[in-house]
């Protein structure tokens, strides 16, 4: 049971809400001007208001603004006739709980009441996430398990040469992260990371990309580029997606591997480069190489030091430290303060697949912290987040081998999200050049009008 207060001017609804909330069993409060209502907010504190946009003596935004800002966290219900979207993004802004439309429906006011007591109880029984035994760099890598502590070993060791790496892992375990983490604890740190995506272009891009063109090499040369490899300098080149890397570059490639020399296209000057090379992909090299698709002595000359990155559903203990981390940044990031989780909800997490792995963690952690209205990210909200986003649904999993549920998956979210790309990348928690890549090799396309 709680304490209400309701501030409105209309004597009618303040008499049939003091008697709705009354027969549930709650103490009821009530001012008939902002003037009035704000004075006993700040005397009597109560758990919820329930507030009028239209005061007679001041606007009903500026009253939530006011309430909002004594350290008190109660809950704020705004009511009105008009139902402009400006004003309703404005209240929401401001800090209101949630905001119902008049004439008032006992359902829902029942509902909405009940909703924010619950938030508040469930706000009570949490304790803070605790973060200070974190570090403050947001560039850490997460991760306690075993195979966690063999790859930072791993970044240790090649931090003290130029040796070649090769990081291979599913989409969003972290492989960019390792490969940024790698250059900057290098003595060359200072020097230049560039990236590189094998996957964003056609192959002739591709090639002046990596290589650089001379002026006039073709139509549309109009002057001589710089391609990412002399960008890179002494520094590190990041080649992400390298399975998708055509073949004929895939020998040009390993020929500058093996003489540290090239030639931008259409030149005949010869360049050399110390930059150290460190690859990623999503695919599974050795099968690629098995099926001739990627050249057997590049992928030897590339795993040099090869650090495979296990899927988060292998490390399922790293989730409670990731979600702290997380919280942290996306809260820094969002300048929100939602920073408690209610019991069940890191529970619920460590029994999700994570076919997204880590990045699919941050984003249903985003959108969490996005949905929460207070401090705490609650049960019910997660598992709605969790059931959207996950590959299974109704559909059920009979007879369905992975790769065709993968293809079916992408395709019923695309056509859902009008095969906007970008956003369908998004909803997956996969990049755009993942997705790009699975709609090649699933021979995916959207049906012509
Ligand atoms: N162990 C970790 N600790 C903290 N953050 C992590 C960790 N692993 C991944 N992340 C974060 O998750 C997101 C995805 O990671 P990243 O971009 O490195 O994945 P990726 O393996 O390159 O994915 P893709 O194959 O789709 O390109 C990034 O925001 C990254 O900072
Ligand atoms: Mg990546």
């Amino acid at each position: 049971m709680a304490n209400i207060l309701i501030i409105d001017d209309e004597p009618s609804i303040l008499e049939s809400l003091e008697m709705f909330l009354g027969e549930k069993g709650h103490t009821v409060i009530k001012a008939d001007t902002g003037e009035k209502g704000y004075a006993l907010f700040a005397r009597e504190m109560p758990e919820l208001v329930m507030l009028d946009i239209r005061l007679p003596d001041m606007n009903g935004l500026d009253v939530l603004s006011k309430i909002r800002n004594i350290r008190h966290p109660a809950k704020v219900i705004m009511m009105t006739a008009f139902q402009d979207m400006e004003t309703t993004i404005d209240a929401m802004k401001r800090g209101a709980y949630d905001y119902i439309h008049k004439p008032l429906d006992a359902e829902l006011v029942e509902k909405t009441v009940n909703s924010a007591l619950h938030v508040l109880k469930v706000d009570r029984e949490t304790p803070r996430v605790n973060a200070e035994a974190l570090p403050r760099d947001k560039d850490v890598i997460i991760g306690k398990s075993e195979n966690m502590r063999r790859i930072f070993k791993m970044i240790g060791l090649v931090c003290q040469n130029r040796a070649t790496v090769l990081i291979q892992g599913e989409t969003g375990t972290g492989k960019e992260l390792i490969a940024r983490t790698i250059h900057r604890n290098c003595r060359f740190s200072n020097e230049p990371f560039v990236t590189m995506d094998c996957s964003a272009s056609v192959e002739t891009l591709l090639e002046s990309e990596l290589f650089g063109h001379e002026k006039g090499a073709f139509t549309g040369a109009t002057a001589t580029k710089q391609g990412r490899i002399e960008l890179a300098g002494k520094g590190t080149l990041f080649l992400d997606e390298l399975g998708e890397l055509p073949r004929r570059l895939q020998s040009k490639f390993l020929g500058f591997l093996q003489r540290r020399e090239f030639s931008r296209v259409g030149g005949h000057e010869i360049l050399q480069s110390r930059c150290r090379i460190i690859g990623a992909t999503n695919r599974d090299l050795a099968v690629l190489v098995k099926k001739k698709e990627f050249k057997e002595d590049l992928y030897y000359r590339l795993r040099v030091v090869a650090i495979q990155v296990p899927p988060l559903r292998e490390r399922l203990s790293d989730i409670p430290e990731l979600v702290k981390h997380f919280l942290q940044k996306i809260n820094n990031d969002l300048q929100t303060d939602v920073t408690k989780l209610q019991n069940g909800v890191i529970d619920r997490l460590m029994t999700h697949t994570w076919t997204g792995n880590v990045r699919e963690l941050e984003n249903c952690l985003v959108e969490a912290v996005v949905r929460a209205r207070g401090k705490v990210i609650l049960l019910e909200d997660m598992e709605t987040i969790l059931d959207t986003d996950s590959g299974l649904d109704s559909e059920g999993l009979s007879g369905y081998s992975l790769p065709a549920m993968e293809k079916g998956h992408i395709e019923k979210t695309l056509r859902h999200l009008g095969w906007n790309r970008t956003r369908a990348a998004r909803a997956m928690g996969i990049s755009l050049p993942t997705l790009r890549s699975k709609i090649k090799k699933y021979h995916i396309s959207e049906p012509s009008a």
